[in-house]
Formats: C-alpha cells, sequence, structure tokens
C-alpha cells in the first residue's frame, strides 16, 4: 500500500459512514473526501427516504458539489456509504458514474441500520466493470427511523477500529 495513492471518499447523512472513512484513513492514509451535493437532501428523515426512493426508481443522478481532482493518479479508491433504501445512495451512483475509476482497485464500505449491504456493493461493482473489487466491510451504524443518529464511539468505535484492521489485513490492502 506505501507506494500506491490511495483516495478515500464517502458519503454520511449522521456521519457514521464518515467515521468509518476516518478509521480507514488513518491506517492506509491518502486523500480523504466528503461527497457534497449540490442540492443538499432535506433535514426531515421521512421527506429523505420518499426523494431517495424516487430517485431510485427514475434513475436520477443528483449532481455533486465535490469535484476530485485529476482522479487518474490513484490506484486505490475506497468508497463509503450507508445503505439507503437497501441500494446504494444516489449520490454515490453520481460519483461512480462521473468517475472513471476502470483499472483501480474499487474497496466498498458500509454503515447500515441493521438490515445489511442491500444491493449497495453489487451496484459498485456493475459501475465499476472495469475495476478490481476486494471484499468490503460493512457495519452496523445509526437507525435514524429511531431516532438513532451517530453511533461510531466508545465501545462500538474501538470494534470497529478492530474489525476495519482484520478487514484490511484479509484483502492484503495492509499487512
Ligand atoms: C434515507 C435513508 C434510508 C435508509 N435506508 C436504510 C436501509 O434500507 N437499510 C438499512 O439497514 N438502513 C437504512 N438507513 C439507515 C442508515 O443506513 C444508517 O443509519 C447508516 O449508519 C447511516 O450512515 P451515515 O451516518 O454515514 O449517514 C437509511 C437511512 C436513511 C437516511
Amino acid at each position: 500500500m506505501k507506494d500506491k495513492k490511495v483516495l478515500i471518499v464517502y458519503w454520511s447523512r449522521t456521519k457514521n459512514t464518515k467515521a468509518v472513512a476516518e478509521i480507514i484513513h488513518k491506517k492506509v492514509g491518502g486523500d480523504l473526501v466528503a461527497l457534497e451535493l449540490v442540492t443538499p437532501y432535506p433535514e426531515d428523515y421521512q421527506t429523505t427516504v420518499h426523494q431517495v426512493a424516487k430517485e431510485n426508481e427514475t434513475g436520477f443522478l443528483p449532481p455533486l458539489k465535490t469535484k476530485i481532482d485529476s482522479i487518474e493518479k490513484y490506484d486505490v479508491v475506497f468508497v463509503g456509504f450507508p445503505t439507503w433504501g437497501m441500494q446504494l445512495p444516489p449520490p454515490v451512483k453520481s460519483f461512480l458514474n462521473q468517475y472513471n475509476l476502470s483499472g483501480k482497485t474499487v474497496v466498498p464500505f458500509n454503515t447500515n441500520g441493521g438490515y445489511g449491504i442491500g444491493s449497495s456493493f453489487e451496484t459498485v461493482k456493475k459501475l465499476c466493470p472495469s475495476s478490481t473489487l476486494p471484499e468490503g466491510f460493512s457495519t452496523k451504524g445509526g437507525v435514524e427511523r429511531d431516532g438513532i443518529l451517530f453511533v461510531m464511539e466508545g465501545n462500538k468505535e474501538k470494534q470497529v477500529q478492530i474489525e476495519v484492521q482484520k478487514w484490511l489485513k484479509k484483502t492484503g490492502l495492509v499487512n
């Protein structure tokens, strides 16, 4: 990994995926970038859920405010996101549609409310047909529906640090 140029890009609303991104960043270094939209999602959870369902149905790709400087220079791109409506969140679909990651190693990581990754990892694979995809990482995050927002602190954070280290070793991304 030392001779590789790493980008860690993530989408996060309630900062759980952000926390995992920061844990990965501490271990592998590189550039850490949060995706932002031109038009942010509403504050309200239910309104957001409905908007996302509509976007998923119509295939709408929300325009990104974030610009990645010369994506060609990266060898390894970690892509982090929560599960949204059992899918890859639309902003991450936008990112993978906009940037060409062919020939690179693309590493998905995820937090979710307890229902798992859904089709999200499969969609990353579909949108990166010429990339190498090692096994992704997933852990339970918040459950905004039940008012549980940020959980990556205390014991949970420590546990995720250990799990991330194990996963990175297993995939051969760190020694
Ligand atoms: C719009 C929306 C849809 C969601 N859909 C799901 C889902 O389908 N399955 C699930 O397990 N969690 C779902 N969640 C919960 C998030 O995946 C979970 O809280 C995650 O940890 C949030 O990550 P973040 O803090 O980085 O935003 C949803 C949350 C939001 C806001």
